[in-house]
Parts: structure tokens; sequence; C-alpha cells
């Protein structure tokens, strides 16, 4: 396994690999790997003859206030990882590499990255389009793997792909859990025992939403009021949103049918946490 800073020579090794004929695994993530990024990692492995996975944690995404700096950072953990499941090549850019004095160009998609965490984080998405782009065009593979996890993000991240004539194929992984429900994420570290204890209010919301669907129950007021009404219940957490929008456009559905994707954020404690439920009704 190869772990390679530089833009220039990422670049030039990925050419020399699409010019063996190879095919090229893209897995981007910002570290402190989890099962969440391993699971992308694991079918990146099976579909394509090699594997570069990045890791940055890239400045442009996060807010003023939002948890840079101490975003978990331990390069050795997840070289360790990394090697297990037979990555082939690290792309660890600094940020300087990334964005050098001058750098002036960013990447923003219309619409889809104004609805749900598009409010609660301001220019969040374009940080988050501009980097991928970035890494699309050093890299260039042909397959890139994100989770469901960040639904909005993988909405864009293709829309994004399409709309610039990228030559890539998005696939999207499903959702990788705690045993409680909990979605794995890297800023559930953040969390103290209580809050811990707490946070998988965000996946018993969905599970009730998704139990009031079965009882015939399509509309979103009402499933939304449920959803909000248990998150309240639960002293540690404060709810960001709620939301009940179309799968593909991201408008909000005042009922749920057809393409749809229950999504919230909710505060526990000083951590933000965000989970989804995407389904196809009839
Ligand atoms: P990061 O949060 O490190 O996530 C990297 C990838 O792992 C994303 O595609 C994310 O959706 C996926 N992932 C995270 N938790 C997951 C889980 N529990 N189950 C399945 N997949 C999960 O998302 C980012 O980084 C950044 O925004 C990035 C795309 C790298 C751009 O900076």
């Amino acid at each position: 396994m190869r772990v390679i800073e530089k833009i220039s020579e990422a670049g030039a090794l990925a050419q020399r690999i699409r010019e063996a004929g190879k095919t090229i695994g893209l897995v981007p993530t910002m570290g402190d790997l989890h099962q969440g990024h391993l699971s992308l990692i694991r079918q990146a492995r099976k579909d394509c003859q090699q594997v570069f996975i990045s890791i940055f944690v890239n400045p442009t995404q996060f807010g003023p206030s939002e948890d840079y700096n101490s975003y978990p950072r331990d390069l050795q953990r997840d070289k360790r990882l990394a090697e297990k499941e037979g990555v082939d090549i690290i792309f660890a850019p600094s940020p300087g590499e990334m964005y050098p004095e001058g750098y002036r160009t960013f990447v923003e998609v219309e619409k889809l990255s104004e609805p749900l965490c598009g409010g609660s984080r301001p220019g969040h998405f374009r940080g988050v389009v501009t980097i991928v782009t970035k890494l699309f065009n050093i890299i260039r593979p042909h397959i890139a793997y994100f989770g469901q996890k960040d639904a909005q993000q993988a909405i864009i991240i293709k829309r994004m792909a399409h709309d610039l004539n990228m030559d890539i194929e998005i696939k999207v992984l499903p959702i990788v859990r705690e045993r409680d429900g909990l979605a794995l994420s890297s800023r559930n570290q953040y969390l103290n025992e209580a809050e811990r204890r707490a946070a998988p209010i965000l996946y018993k919301s969905l599970q009730e939403a998704k139990r009031m669907i079965e009882t015939e129950e399509r509309r979103s007021r009402n499933i939304i009021h449920r959803m909000e009404e248990m998150i309240k219940r639960e002293k540690l957490a404060k709810m960001d949103y709620v939301a009940i929008v179309d799968g593909e456009t991201l408008e909000e559905r005042e009922r749920a049918e057809g393409k749809v994707l229950f999504a919230l954020a909710v505060w526990i404690g000083r951590t933000r946490l965000i989970d989804n439920l995407a389904l196809e009704l009839d």
C-alpha cells in the first residue's frame, strides 16, 4: 500500500494504472475510518482492480463554528485499517496542497444544496462538491463510492458528476449501524455515556415513521409530528430538522408516496448527528 501526499504523484500513478487497462475505484473519506467507510472499501475491492481512498479533512465544508479543528485525525490507525482491507493507494494531501495560496474556484449544485443539511450548514455542500470534483479530476476513477448515511451528499454528487459530464459511476451503499441502530459516524466519539445512550433516538424515530407508513399513515405532517414528539421527549436531544422529501429532487412532500426520503438532524448535547431512511412506496 502506498501513501501519497502530492497531487502530481497521485495523478500520475492513476494515469499509469488507467493506461495499463486497470479499473480504479475511489473511496473519498475524511479519515478516522470505521465500519461504514470499510463497507465502501470492501465493495470497491470487489469491483475494481486498484482501490484508492482519500483521507482529507476538507476545511471548506466546515462552517466557522464547526468542528474542523477537533475533527478526529489518526493517519497511522487509518493506514493499518486500510492496509487490512487491501487498499492499494491512500491519497492524503495537506490543506495547502488542495487549496494553495490564490485558490479561487468552487463548485455549487443549485437547489439540491439548499434544503435539509444545506439549511443548517450554509456553504457545506459547496465545500463537499468542490473537494469531490477535485478528487475526481486528480484520480479520475471509474467508480466512486459513497454512503447512504449522507443521503443528500450522495444525491448532490450524482447530480454534479452527471451535470459536469464526468464519466464516473457513483455507487451509493447502505448505512452501517451499531447494534442499537445508531448510524456509525466519526462524530459519535464526541458523545459522553449519557449522550451515547440518547443517540439512538434518531434511528428510533425513523423506525416509528416506518411503522406509521405500515399502518397506512401517509400524511407527512402527522409522521413528522410524531417523530418530533419522540425527539422532544429525549432530554439530551434537540431537533435541528425532520423532513419527508422527494428521494430525487429533495423537495418537501405532503404525502409519503413514491420515492421518499425521511431525513433528520438532531443535536445530542453539542454533537450534531444525522440519519435517514429511503423508501419506495406505492
Ligand atoms: P466521511 O464522513 O469520512 O465519509 C466518507 C464516506 O463514508 C461518505 O460517503 C459517507 O457517506 C460514508 N459513511 C459514513 N458513515 C457511514 C455509515 N455509517 N454507513 C455507510 N457509509 C458511511 O462524507 C465525507 O467524509 C466527506 O463529505 C467527503 C465525501 C469525503 C468529502 O470531503
